[in-house]
């Protein structure tokens, strides 16, 4: 088996996927997800901006865009035969495909992440966590895969299914072909940040972790999409994103099963961390699909910094 680290750039991700030996079914799963990017593709560009007249359960107006993505997304998963059940952003509940438990795939995804920012013409993306079997709301180090594709100038896919975190480049044929293999952060402290939510409503412990990182010169990257935000802290290696608690939102905005763990997981296996400022976001026991919780992820120095400001502050 050729190990992560050793293969040729520009090799195409169906054929690195089984150069390096992945399960076939999850394989299956990965590529059905990235032959579905060619259709959201399509639609960011093409599709229809105005509003889907239904809601999401957080009662937050579906653009077009959303119901559009999920829809492409979820057709794809229900036909690949190796799905047990689906859980997306963009429904209530948990779908279930198969009952065949032992032997299927789990997928939580987040179709359309940014969608709101597509007007503006800012990058968005589409994240996935993966499990064996056909629970869900379990931790998410029990993920067996996560992987996301950020809609930018470039399209790109990023990739882990435990032994390293690849990025892959689409091609002038829609193909996504390896970038970058075994992705690793550097050490040392973060040297840009991204720091969400209002200022003016963050806990003492978040302002002063703020503060540290400026007065040791760090820059502010912030584009308000969730997966062009993380990608640049991977590629660069470096840096820390962060979308804290809220005086009037404990539990920040964004939601642990299909945005937190698998950024976490890619993290992680990139030599990262993830934290909710007072622990692993990994290690949390989700009760709800719509479970959220606060987030500091990159540079793992620059996450325990948080947390200890986070701790001092009590
Ligand atoms: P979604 O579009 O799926 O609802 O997620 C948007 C999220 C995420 O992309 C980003 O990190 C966050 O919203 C930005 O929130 P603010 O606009 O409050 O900064
Ligand atoms: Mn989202
Ligand atoms: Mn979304």
């Amino acid at each position: 088996m050729r190990q992560p680290g050793t293969t040729p750039l520009h090799v195409d991700l169906r054929r690195y996927l089984r150069e390096t030996d992945e399960d076939r079914d999850l394989t299956r799963v990965i590529c059905e997800i990235a032959d579905a990017s060619k259709y959201i593709i399509n639609a960011i560009r093409t599709g229809d901006l105005g509003m889907a007249g239904t809601s999401n359960l957080y009662g937050e107006a579906q653009l077009a865009l959303d119901v559009l993505s999920d829809r492409i997304i979820r057709k794809r998963l229900v036909h690949s035969g190796v799905v047990a059940c689906i859980a997306s952003e963009e429904s209530g509940e948990v779908q279930q495909i198969d009952k065949d438990c032992d032997h299927k795939y789990s997928v939580a995804y987040d179709p359309l992440d940014g969608s709101s920012l597509v007007d503006v013409n800012l990058a968005v993306g589409t994240i996935v966590s993966i499990y064996k079997g056909c629970d869900v709301l379990r931790p998410g180090r029990e993920q067996v895969a996560a992987m996301y594709i950020l809609y930018g100038p470039r399209t790109t896919l990023v990739y882990s299914t435990g032994r390293g975190v690849h990025e892959f480049a689409m091609n002038s044929l829609m193909e996504y072909t390896l970038n970058h293999e075994n992705l690793r952060m550097k050490p040392g402290p973060a040297k840009i940040y991204s720091p969400g939510g209002q200022r003016s409503k963050w806990t003492e412990g978040t302002e002063r972790f703020a503060q540290e990182l400026e007065g040791s010169g760090a820059k502010l990257r912030y584009s308000g999409g969730f997966v062009p935000d993380i990608n640049q802290v991977l590629i660069k290696r470096n840096g820390v994103f962060m979308y804290p608690h809220l005086q009037d939102a404990p539990e920040g905005k964004l939601r642990v099963l299909y945005e937190l763990n698998p950024m976490a997981f890619l993290l992680e296996q990139a030599g990262g961390a993830a934290s909710t400022g007072r622990g692993r976001i990994l290690d949390l026991q989700p009760d709800r699909i719509d479970m959220r919780a606060p987030i500091f992820i990159g540079s793992r120095e620059s996450v325990e910094q948080a947390e200890r400001c986070i701790a001092e502050a009590g």
